[in-house]
Parts: structure tokens; C-alpha cells; sequence
């Protein structure tokens, strides 16, 4: 099990794979200030930039879940660079269904809920592995103007303008799934920028050294219009934010 290598291509680079860049991150955790020695459990952890930040910023402990080994060797490489190998544990595996071995104090999610079927069905995977008194953080977009039209819905990776909520209902859904929102840190258009642009320099890069490679066309057809349409729909359409939550 592997992502697969569009992904790999597109965002090898990035440390952060959501829209959010290093001062957002960094505007979370001072946002929720997690105590020293805290564990977090982070599901599809990405390039684990989380959980090396804090356990540097933090000094937090935690395990991240992802299926790409690529991202995986990343998070590796960037807790040796930040000396927190001993703090950070990064697993290989479906985070679908994954349930701490002992409940953590935070479990985050940020970017990744289909992972238990969607928002409901991931926090309540999330859930299962927390804490009594502990905190979720959830990353999910929600529509920052409401879509026109399907072209819109599209233009945003959605099928269905149903696939997002806006703002003021996902957060009505928390309370409704149990939880107070105790906390939000929202991606911007230039953090969204962070993660949508600097993916088509690491694709025009690749295509330039990868010329033969049997993911070419499809790679130089995205970088055609990967930019139109961010900056038509994406950026101007979609939000993003981190919610944190604790059960009622
Ligand atoms: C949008 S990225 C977010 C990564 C990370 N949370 C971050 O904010 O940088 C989604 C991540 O989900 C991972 N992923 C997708 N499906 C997964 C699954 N079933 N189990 C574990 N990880 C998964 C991908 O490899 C990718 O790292």
C-alpha cells in the first residue's frame, strides 16, 4: 500500500500537505498550547511536520499513521534534522481503522477524513483512541463562498457541493457529533497558495528531468491547467481550517 506517485510528484517537497504554511501551524500550537509530554496520535501524519515541530516547540511525544513511504522517509529525515527521533515514532499503515494501543491526549486528523468514511465517521474514529478530557484537532475545508455552480464544485475536487459544508455548519456539525469547538486556526489564500503553487514548480521540475517517464503527459496536462484553476476556483472558493475539539 502506497499513495500514488502524482501525489509523490506534486508534493515532495512540502513539509505541510494541506493548505496551511509553517506560521499556521506553528499559530496552532500556540493556539492550543499542549502540555510537555502530551501524546498525539496524528492519522494520515504526511511529512509528520506536526508532530517534529512540536515535540521540538512542545516537547510533545507522538505517533504518526501514513501510507506513503515517500512522505514517510521525509517525516524520518526532518525529526533526526530537528533531534527528536526520540520523541516521534512514524508508522507505515492504513490509518483507516487504526486505534492507539493506549488512548492519547490529542488525535489529530488534518486533511484526511475519508479515512473514516468522512467527518462523522472519523471523529468517531478519532475517538477511539483519545483520552477522557482529551482533544481532536480536524482539518477539513468548508466552502468560503458558496459554489455557483458544478463547474465550481469541480474546479474544487469536489463531485458534489454536498461534499462541503460552509463554515458556520461544519462547526454547527461538531456540536452536533458531541464536541465544543475550543479552538480554530483557518488557512488563508496565501497559505493556500503554500501548498497549490509550490506544487506546479516541483511538477515542471520533475517533467524537465523526467521527460520519458509514462507519467509525463499526465503530469504536463495538470501543470497546463493546475494554475487557472486554482486561482478560479480553489482559492477564491474553498476554505480550510484546523478545529479543535473536546467532547461535551
Ligand atoms: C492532505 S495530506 C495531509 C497530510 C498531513 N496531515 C499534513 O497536514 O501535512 C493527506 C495524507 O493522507 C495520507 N493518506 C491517504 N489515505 C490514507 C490512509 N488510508 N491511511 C493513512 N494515510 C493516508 C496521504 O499519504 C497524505 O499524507
Amino acid at each position: 500500500m502506497d499513495l500514488p506517485r502524482p501525489f509523490t510528484i506534486r508534493e515532495r517537497h512540502h513539509r505541510i500537505h494541506n493548505p496551511f504554511d509553517d506560521t499556521k501551524l506553528a499559530t496552532l500550537g500556540r493556539a492550543i498550547t499542549p502540555a510537555p509530554g502530551t501524546t498525539i496520535l496524528d492519522l494520515a501524519c504526511g511529512s509528520g511536520e506536526m508532530l517534529c515541530t512540536w515535540a521540538r516547540d512542545w516537547q510533545i511525544t507522538g505517533t504518526g499513521v501514513d501510507i506513503s513511504t515517500v512522505f514517510l522517509g521525509g517525516a524520518r529525515a526532518r525529526a533526526q534534522e530537528l533531534d527528536v527521533t526520540d520523541r516521534v515514532t512514524f508508522v507505515h499503515g492504513d490509518a483507516a481503522g487504526y486505534v492507539a494501543a493506549e488512548p492519547v491526549g490529542i488525535v489529530a486528523c488534518l486533511g484526511a477524513t475519508w479515512i473514516g468514511g468522512g467527518l462523522d465517521g472519523t471523529v468517531e474514529l478519532m475517538r477511539r483512541s483519545l483520552a477522557p478530557g482529551g482533544m481532536l484537532l480536524v482539518g477539513e475545508p468548508y466552502w468560503r463562498l458558496e459554489p455557483p455552480d458544478q463547474a465550481t464544485v469541480e474546479g474544487c475536487h469536489a463531485g458534489h457541493r454536498d461534499d462541503f459544508r460552509p463554515l458556520p455548519e461544519l462547526v454547527e456539525r461538531f456540536a452536533v457529533l458531541g464536541y465544543d469547538v475550543v479552538e480554530m486556526v483557518l488557512a488563508d489564500q496565501d497559505s493556500w497558495d503554500r501548498y497549490a503553487a509550490a506544487q506546479w514548480l516541483s511538477v515542471r521540475r520533475w517533467l524537465d528531468t523526467h521527460p520519458d517517464d509514462e507519467l509525463a503527459a499526465e503530469m504536463r496536462a495538470e501543470l497546463d491547467t493546475a494554475p487557472v484553476q486554482h486561482v478560479r476556483y480553489q482559492r477564491e472558493y474553498l476554505g480550510w481550517g484546523v478545529f479543535a475539539l473536546i467532547a461535551r
